[in-house]
């Protein structure tokens, strides 16, 4: 009942089937049963409240009989990368005892390639029943954008692969009753391989603009201006450069291809290393901006992993005030959107800016494009700043008698 289990159940429920969801964090169940869930997503609230009122929805710790079993819970890494079904593997054999043949199994969950067939299926099968023979199993991954889930469960495309063509007729059959977007159908190991790609190839394409940020600041010119520029090819298009990747899936999932095929995956694990390196850099660039000072004070905006999200799941920022901690900096942080963050948040940007020497905007949130830097100015020891993601003017910081800094663009 995450990220992506309740706003499925949810719309399963719409689309005319009665849910029953299960998570094993009895908090999360109370608060979802009384619809008290936070208003992050847009519209998540609302649909819940309809959902339970309609008696299409209710939640708990353990599952029970059902027609249909859809798992969507975490698949983290370990510390060396490699993937952690756990998970998966628990929540497969916790439905064991209720599976009755004739039902159908769908993972939502993002796995590594194979493990549809070669974990979950032996996993069910401790049921005493056959995977393909007894009853059906589908892999079905989620695309969905965080802040805009309830429009994108609904309209995008999405792949079915199941592990004998029955299993993926019948799961694409499911997902017809409220998905509008294209089914793709496939089988579950190539579909496995498809969620990947897709995340891979945003890694590896932020990797290669912040490759290309770094080299352009060697040779002195703006990344800015190079990647707007070279995307104006008709057949280019760069993501941007920025203070690293985080969230729980783009750091992560490419590892999984990575666990599949070590010797082929070269590229990927260049990918992961490029954009692991970013904050680090970011907090080199500080240190070198307060130029000396010992234990600088540093302020940083934006704990969220990318604009506009609460979620400060594994951000950049997080490894930064690791780095600069380290380094014997004294940081504060702040985050219009971040609800709790390690160090604690500082609630105010005067009070985050108070008394500090450089200022980091690490988060592009629309909130950082208002900032009045003279305000700021007044309460600062020093009055230097770095914008990591192109947002802040550099004339207006500047008239403010900041000493005005942007990755990726020379001074
Ligand atoms: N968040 C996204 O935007 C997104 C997008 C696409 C795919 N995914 C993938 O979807 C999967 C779920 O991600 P999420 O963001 O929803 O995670 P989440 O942490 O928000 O939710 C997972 C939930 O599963 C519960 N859980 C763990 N073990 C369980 C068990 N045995 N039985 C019942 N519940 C259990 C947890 O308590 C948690 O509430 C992951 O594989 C992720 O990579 C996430």
């Amino acid at each position: 009942m995450g990220y992506v289990g309740l706003p499925a159940a949810i719309m399963f429920g719409k689309a005319g089937h009665t849910v029953h969801g299960v998570d094993i964090n009895t908090a999360l169940v109370n608060s979802i049963n009384k619809g008290e869930i936070g208003a992050e997503e847009p519209g998540l609230r609302d649909a819940l409240a309809e959902a339970l009122a309609n008696d299409r929805l209710s939640v708990s710790e353990t599952p029970s009989a059902a027609d249909v079993f859809v798992i969507a819970v975490p698949t983290p890494i370990n510390d060396d990368h490699s993937p952690d079904l756990s998970y998966v593997v628990n929540a497969c054999r916790s439905i064991t005892e209720s599976l009755a043949a004739g039902n159908l199994v769908v993972i939502e969950s993002t796995i590594p390639p194979g493990v549809t067939v070669n974990t979950v299926a032996p996993v069910l099968e401790e049921s005493g029943l056959k995977a393909g023979g007894d009853f059906s199993l589908a892999y079905c991954p989620e695309r969905v954008l965080p802040g805009n889930v309830m429009a994108e469960i609904v309209g995008n495309d999405r792949i079915i692969g199941g592990i004998d063509s029955e299993s993926t007729n019948r799961a694409a059959e499911l997902y017809r009753s409220f998905v509008t977007g294209t089914l793709h159908e496939s089988d579950a190991t190539t579909a496995e391989m498809v969620k990947l790609a897709e995340n891979t190839y945003r890694d590896v394409n932020i990797a290669l603009a912040n490759t290309i940020a770094n080299i352009s600041e060697s040779v002195g010119v703006s990344a800015w201006d190079v990647v707007e520029m070279a995307n104006k090819h008709p057949r280019v298009d760069l993501l941007k450069p920025g203070p690293g990747v985080g969230g729980h899936c783009i750091p992560v999932d490419p590892w999984f291809l990575v666990a599949a095929d070590e010797t082929s995956s070269g590229l990927i694990q260049s990918a992961r290393s490029v954009n692991d390196g970013q904050p680090s850099l970011i907090a080199r660039m500080a240190l070198t901006v307060a130029d000396g000072v010992a234990s600088p004070r540093i302020a940083i905006l934006g704990a969220a992993y990318k604009p506009g999200v609460s979620d400060a799941r594994d951000s950049p920022t997080a490894h930064l005030v690791r780095v600069l901690s380290e380094a014997d900096a004294q940081v504060t942080v702040h985050d219009p959107q971040v609800k709790s963050f390690t160090p604690s948040l500082t609630e105010n940007v005067v009070d985050a800016v108070t008394d500090a020497d450089v200022i980091v905007v690490m988060v592009a949130h629309p909130e950082y494009d208002v900032l009045d830097p003279a305000r700021l100015a007044s309460h600062m020891r020093a009055r230097s700043v770095i914008d990591t993601s192109n947002i802040l003017d550099r004339d207006v910081w500047t008239g403010a008698g900041f000493d005005f800094h942007r990755y990726a663009e020379p001074n």
